[in-house]
């Protein structure tokens, strides 16, 4: 198994990977427009020539980058591919120099052993700005926010008007 930078024509089988884990909410549903538009933030997995697993990593700034779309095919799992994936953008991360890597996930005892930490959500805005105040769970989220580094000091992204009146009564 080794990892590498995805490309275009890897697009299709890096939405069929995630699609297996998008209808049950434990992936973000990611359309194919959006992988293409995105395939540069993906790394994918391969063995013997073919996709078994992809992940990618959002850059917000030096101050955030948010690993997502992490997934191995389920035939796949067990061997070491979902650790070689967050690995390799982690190194990613550390090549763009970001100090923080945040997540958000169901299997945080999967992140902890590669040194994620549970966090709170609202330690990180740009997170919240970016994807949260749109989602259909934003009052009933059942996902552990983790982070890797120094927690970030400031958003980058601006803060949508409509987010104040959503986070009242919540506990975020
Ligand atoms: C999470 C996922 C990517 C792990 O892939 P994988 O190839 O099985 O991972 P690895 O083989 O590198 O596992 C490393 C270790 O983590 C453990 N682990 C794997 N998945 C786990 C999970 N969901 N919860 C807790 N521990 C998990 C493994 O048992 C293994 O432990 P070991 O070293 O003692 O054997 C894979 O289970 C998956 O695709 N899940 C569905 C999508 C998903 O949940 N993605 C993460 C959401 S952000």
């Amino acid at each position: 198994m080794r990892t590498r930078k995805a490309i275009l024509p890897d697009a299709n089988q890096i939405h069929d990977l995630i699609a297996g884990y998008s209808g049950d909410g434990t992936l973000l549903p990611r359309n194919l427009a959006e992988i293409c538009e995105n395939v540069r933030d993906f790394v994918v997995l391969e063995d013997g020539g073919r996709i078994i697993g992809c992940g990618a990593l959002h850059l917000y700034g030096t101050h955030l980058a948010e690993v997502r779309s992490i997934t191995v095919a389920p035939w796949a799992q067990g061997r070491g591919g979902g650790g070689l994936l967050v690995k390799k953008l982690l190194a990613e991360a550390k090549k763009h120099r970001v100090t923080c890597i945040c997540l958000f996930t169901r299997s945080p005892q999967f992140f902890a052993r590669l040194g994620f930490q549970v966090a709170h959500r609202a330690d990180l805005p740009d997170k919240i700005y970016k994807d949260c105040h749109v989602c259909p769970r934003f009052h009933c989220c059942d996902e552990v926010a983790m982070v890797r580094g120094e927690l970030p000091k400031f958003a980058i992204l601006p803060e949508p008007a409509t987010l104040l009146v959503k986070l009242q009564g919540m506990n975020v």
